[in-house]
């Protein structure tokens, strides 16, 4: 699939802007803080829903403007489409000019992956990033998933809740039996489409690491950590952990604990691995994703590349290439970037955005 055009307005820095696309490489130049990320970052929050950096809604208005505005158009093998949004003080999309009531009825429409300097998180920074990753892939693949989530953490909020009012209020525990139930149910669900995309990972990781380094030395392997396995010992490990998770008002065990590790030649990368083994593993996760997306949806996702190029040195630069052909990419870069075929460049200015 590919996108025809992006339009913004009052988005970031952008005050009226138009930027029209070609199928394959867009290149986007221009020095720092002129509004590069804030073109991927559009497109990314009319796949996601949501964009991947800012912390409220209400940033991504233009300063002292009310309403912001983006809209994507695109085109897939059999159909077009448009995507809009509307931040104001809350957040509207709409499909081919309808009106979606839900946020995430607009997952799935816009297929992207991301790749920035920031990915490396997914490996340094503790579980929730990792949670993440996962969470906004099958999101963006399983319709229903997202939904299932909200409603495991509702659950778990209450919980939680119930926990502190057994510990202030003298509240009776064997209440908890309800919550239990559910949390179980949905704690399972949620592992399974966990695991079956971490599996589809474990799948493909060692042909991609083997495409990067081209060496074949290294062995590396990916590991999903839950603390159960089955609906029943979801139940039983809540059950276990009751006296203590009263004690913390705090819900001890279930899918919001859960985490991935990725090991190479045994060892954890994130604790082991050198700075470079680091890097080829964050690419590999990235690339497992691009190929799982692929499948996914039969179809080409749009690569949006960060500020990604200059993150790789001519080795892993060559075999990601490589790896994206067919794809539509925008790129974001400071300097200048050298490619042998052919792409369409744009220059941001302060919120200016030309084709050159
Ligand atoms: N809500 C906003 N209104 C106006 N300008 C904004 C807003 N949010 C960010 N900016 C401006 O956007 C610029 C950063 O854009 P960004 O796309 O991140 O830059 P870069 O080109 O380095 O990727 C900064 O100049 C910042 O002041
Ligand atoms: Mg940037």
């Amino acid at each position: 699939m590919y996108i025809n055009s992006i339009i913004l307005e009052n988005f970031r820095n952008y005050k009226d802007q138009t930027i029209n696309l070609n199928e394959n490489i867009n290149i986007i130049y221009g020095n720092n803080a002129q509004g590069k990320t804030n073109i991927i970052e559009a497109v990314f929050l009319c796949a996601y829903g949501k964009s991947f950096r800012a912390k409220k809604d209400s940033d991504l208005i233009k300063f002292d403007e009310k309403i912001a505005r983006v809209e994507v158009s695109y085109k897939k093998t059999d159909r077009e489409g448009k995507i809009k949004g509307e931040i104001e003080d809350k957040k509207t999309f709409y499909i081919n000019g309808v009106k979606q009531s839900k946020i995430s009825d607009i997952l799935g429409k816009i297929n992207v992956v991301i790749f920035t300097p920031d990915d490396i998180e997914i490996i340094k920074d503790g579980p929730q990033r990792r949670r993440k990753f996962l969470d906004m892939l099958i999101s963006s693949l399983r319709p229903n998933y997202i939904h299932l989530l909200n409603t495991y953490n509702k659950t778990l909020e209450q919980r939680n809740n119930y926990l502190k009012q057994i510990k202030i209020e003298g509240k009776p525990a064997s209440m908890l039996d309800i919550w239990d139930e559910q949390l179980a149910e949905y704690s399972y669900k949620i592992f399974e489409y966990r695991k079956y995309f971490v599996e589809k990972i474990s799948e493909k990781i060692d042909v991609f690491h083997n495409l990067i380094t081209k060496s074949g030395k290294e062995d590396i392997k990916i590991k999903y950590i839950s603390n159960s396995k089955d609906q029943k010992s979801f139940l039983e490990n809540l059950r276990k952990t009751r006296e203590v998770d009263i004690k913390r008002m705090y819900t001890a065990t279930g899918v919001h604990r859960d985490d991935f590790i990725i090991y190479i030649n045994g060892k954890p990368v994130s604790i082991f691995g050198s700075q470079g083994q680091q890097r080829t593993a964050i690419l590999t996760l990235k690339l497992c994703e691009l190929d799982i997306v692929k499948e996914e949806i039969n179809d080409t996702p749009i690569l949006l590349l960060d500020d990604f190029m200059s993150e790789l040195d001519e080795v892993r630069r060559k075999s990601f290439l490589e790896n994206i052909k067919g794809s539509q990419v925008i790129i974001t870069c400071t300097d200048p970037i050298e490619l042998d075929t052919d792409f369409s460049e744009y220059f941001v200015d302060n919120g200016i955005c030309k084709m050159i």
